[in-house]
């Protein structure tokens, strides 16, 4: 079908409010958050509903036109950019903003699939439940986006990723038929688990419309504080003598080494005095609990002693929300100050805690001796084994030369992570990023199930192509 009929069509079925043709407009929707990838589409379609999402779908099963389904676009792995090839059609669900049902008995809210996860959160905090999905991010991305990539975020040490939030979900197939899977059951073996296999499944399986997520009670008395270590062996002893006194309250623990700090600082006048001191290691821990029982004095105790012990230098407990705040804002804002402060070369990886220090130890040397221009930029959810082990570069560093640094710098970090057993992928989504880092440390046999699973829900690869396989 020529471009101007398929365009036509599309107007058609969603109205012409939800088409965007002029390239000016559509240009926010064809570069992604890091701007490493920039594509073009002949059109941006949004629809408004699952009906107008099915019809969109229909169309382009019948044309054989290939569909990019896109949320917020905060992703970091390219998955929600087109190609260069001005054929593929990108479905934007940022229109489909309904909360369609909170139930305060079952404990679930449902929604469209175009939700911000800050609007799911404050629509769970109005019906006095808690919405455990948290990432800095959340102001901009959608809950679509969240399950398409199965986000984590700095709480999944105490209530699990997105996957572990869902209930039910609703999703339209490559074909334009809709799944109504949107059952708000905690208990459901009655055949396959769908729902899992969407989920994560970056686009490239059908179009996420809808969800049921799982609420918690509100936990509304907290403790924050900021810690400094001399190295990551010491956070992760510390990790485990507040996870021995406080349980599941331990809701967040990250860790940031000090170039994270010093990127924000030469670039932020209200960078806060965390500590006096400065340390190699930082941590930051959020409790929070159903009641008050003196939750920050008893972790100000819990640090002192773990002080005393040698296992951190040093500790400060926020007084008040707005230190809370502050130390929030020095550990969320390293995303930005690393896009700002240089070209990025991400890793988004996983390992067993226990195996955390001595890959950082072996990493930090490896990389220190085979690249010596790049500067560790190391941080992440050390809770759940989760690190950005990124690396910073000059802006004005040929584009060539950085395309052969950071595939020389992914293959080096990745051997070190698979051969400690941990995963390349851990939060952000393969999407165009990891795609051939996937193919090499995946073995053939899961390569393949993931191929016979793709070819059998989406025979004519029309969803989301060039991503994840
Ligand atoms: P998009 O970027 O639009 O899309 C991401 C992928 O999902 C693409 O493959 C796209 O095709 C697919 N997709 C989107 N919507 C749908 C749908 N409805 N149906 C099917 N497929 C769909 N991520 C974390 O996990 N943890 C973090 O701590 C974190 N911190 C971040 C901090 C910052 C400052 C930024 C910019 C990003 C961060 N991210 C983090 C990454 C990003 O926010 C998440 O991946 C988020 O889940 C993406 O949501 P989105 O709506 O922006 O999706
Ligand atoms: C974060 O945890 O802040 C983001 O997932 C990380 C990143 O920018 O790599
Ligand atoms: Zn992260």
């Amino acid at each position: 079908m020529h471009a101007r009929d398929l365009i036509g069509g599309l107007s058609h079925l969603v109205g012409e409010a939800g088409v965007i043709r002029d390239p000016a407009d559509q240009s926010p929707y064809l570069r992604d958050w890091l701007g490493r990838y920039e594509g073009r589409t002949p059109v941006v379609v949004r629809p408004r509903t699952t009906t107008e999402v099915a019809a969109v779908m229909r169309l382009c099963h019948q044309t054989g036109t290939p569909v990019v389904p896109q949320g917020g676009n905060t992703g970091m792995s390219g998955g929600a950019t087109p190609d260069g090839s001005g054929a593929q059609v990108v479905l934007s669900l940022s229109r489909m903003t309904r909360i369609r049902e909170v139930d305060p008995v079952n404990n679930t809210l449902t929604v469209d699939a175009g939700v911000l996860l800050a609007d799911v959160q404050r629509v769970a905090h109005e019906a006095q439940r808690h919405f455990p999905l948290s990432l800095g991010a959340e102001g901009q991305c959608t809950i679509g986006g969240n399950l398409a990539t199965n986000a984590g975020g700095t709480s999944v040490l105490r209530y699990g990723n997105a996957r572990e939030l869902t209930l039910g979900l609703e999703v339209v197939l490559p074909d334009g038929r809709v799944w109504d899977g949107l059952r708000g059951l905690r208990k459901d073996n009655a055949g396959y688990d769908l729902k899992s296999l969407f989920i994560g499944s970056e686009g490239t399986l059908g179009v996420i419309t809808g969800a049921v997520l799982k609420l918690s009670p509100l936990a509304p008395t907290r403790a924050v504080a900021w810690v400094g270590a001399h190295t990551p062996a010491h956070i992760v002893a510390l990790l485990t003598h507040l996870q021995a006194a406080f349980g599941q309250s331990v809701t967040a623990f990250e860790m940031m080494s000090a170039a994270c700090l010093t990127i924000e600082a030469t670039q932020r006048d209200d960078a806060p005095a965390l500590l006096r001191g400065t340390h190699a290691y930082y941590a930051l821990i959020e409790l929070a609990d159903t009641q008050d029982d003196d939750l920050a004095g008893r972790l100000r105790q819990a640090l002192a002693q773990a002080t005393q012990a040698g296992t951190i230098i040093d500790a400060r407990v926020a007084e008040d929300a707005t230190s809370a705040a502050m130390m929030w804002r020095a550990r969320e804002g390293i995303s930005q100050a690393q896009v700002r402060g240089g070209k990025t070369i991400k890793h988004d990886i996983a390992l067993p805690i226990s195996r955390l220090a001595a890959f950082i130890d072996e990493a930090d040397a490896t990389v220190a001796a085979r690249f010596p221009q790049v500067r560790l930029i190391n941080f992440g959810h050390v809770g759940d084994g989760n690190l950005h082990y990124n690396a910073l570069l000059p802006l004005d560093i040929p584009d060539d030369d950085f395309a052969q640094l950071a595939t020389a710098m992914n293959r080096c970090v990745h051997d070190i992570v698979v051969q400690r057993g941990g995963t390349i992928s851990a939060e952000h989504g393969v999407g165009q990023l990891r795609r051939d880092a996937l193919r090499r440390y995946k073995s053939p046999v899961e390569m393949d199930l993931m191929l016979m699973i793709k070819r059998a829900l989406d025979p004519n690869q029309l969803m989301n192509p060039g991503k994840v396989l």
